[in-house]
C-alpha cells in the first residue's frame, strides 16, 4: 500500500536522494552538459527551501515506510497570461524496483489535486524528447504536447 505524503523537513535527505537519482537517470543520460552533481551540492538548500513554502508542493511515495517516489510541483502565475494559474510539476520519479505499479498517477493526482486547490487550471511538464517513457506517462495522465523545444548545436 503506497502513501502519498507531503515532505517535511527530516524528509530533505530522501528528496534530495530521489532527485538526484533522477538527475542521474534522467538529464545525466539525456544532456551531456547536465550537471548531475548539482542536487548533492545545492539540493539540500533548494528543497529546503519548498518544503514548507506555500506555492510549492513536494511529495514523497511510501510503501512500508520505504520512499519509493518524489514529487516536486509550483504553482505560477505571470504578467503574460493575465488571471492565469499555472500548475507546473517540476520534477518526479518512481524508484526503478516500484515503476508501473500506479505510484506515478497517485503522485500526479495529488499534485493536481493540491494545485486545483491553489487555483491552477493549466499544468505543464517538461520532459526530454527521447524520454519516450515519461511521455507515455504524462500522456496517459492527460497531458498533451502544447510547446516544443527545438535545438540547433550544444
Ligand atoms: C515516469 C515515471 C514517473 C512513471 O511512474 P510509474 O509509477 O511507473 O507510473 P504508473 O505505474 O502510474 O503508470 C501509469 C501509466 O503510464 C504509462 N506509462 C508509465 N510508464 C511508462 C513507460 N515506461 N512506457 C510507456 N508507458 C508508460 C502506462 O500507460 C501506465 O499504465 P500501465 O502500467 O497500466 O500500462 C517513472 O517511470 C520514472 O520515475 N521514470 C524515471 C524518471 C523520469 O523519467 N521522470 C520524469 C522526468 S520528466
Amino acid at each position: 500500500m503506497v502513501d502519498i505524503a507531503r515532505a517535511v523537513p527530516a524528509d530533505l535527505p530522501a528528496l534530495v536522494e530521489s532527485a538526484a537519482a533522477l538527475f542521474a537517470e534522467d538529464g545525466g543520460t539525456r544532456d551531456p552538459y547536465m550537471d548531475t552533481g548539482w542536487p548533492a551540492r545545492e539540493g539540500s538548500e533548494y528543497y529546503g527551501g519548498l518544503i514548507g513554502s506555500d506555492s510549492a508542493l513536494c511529495s514523497l511515495a511510501r510503501d512500508g515506510g520505504a520512499v519509493v517516489g518524489h514529487l516536486v510541483g509550483r504553482v505560477r502565475k505571470d504578467e503574460l497570461h493575465p488571471g492565469l494559474v499555472v500548475g507546473v510539476l517540476e520534477s518526479m520519479r518512481v524508484a526503478d524496483g516500484g515503476r508501473r505499479g500506479g505510484v506515478g498517477t497517485a503522485l500526479v493526482a495529488d499534485f493536481l489535486g493540491w494545485a486545483r486547490g491553489e487555483g491552477a487550471t493549466r499544468f505543464t511538464v517538461s520532459a526530454y524528447a527521447a524520454n519516450a517513457g515519461a511521455i507515455a506517462f504524462y500522456r496517459a495522465q492527460g497531458f498533451e504536447p502544447f510547446e516544443v523545444v527545438l535545438r540547433l548545436g550544444d
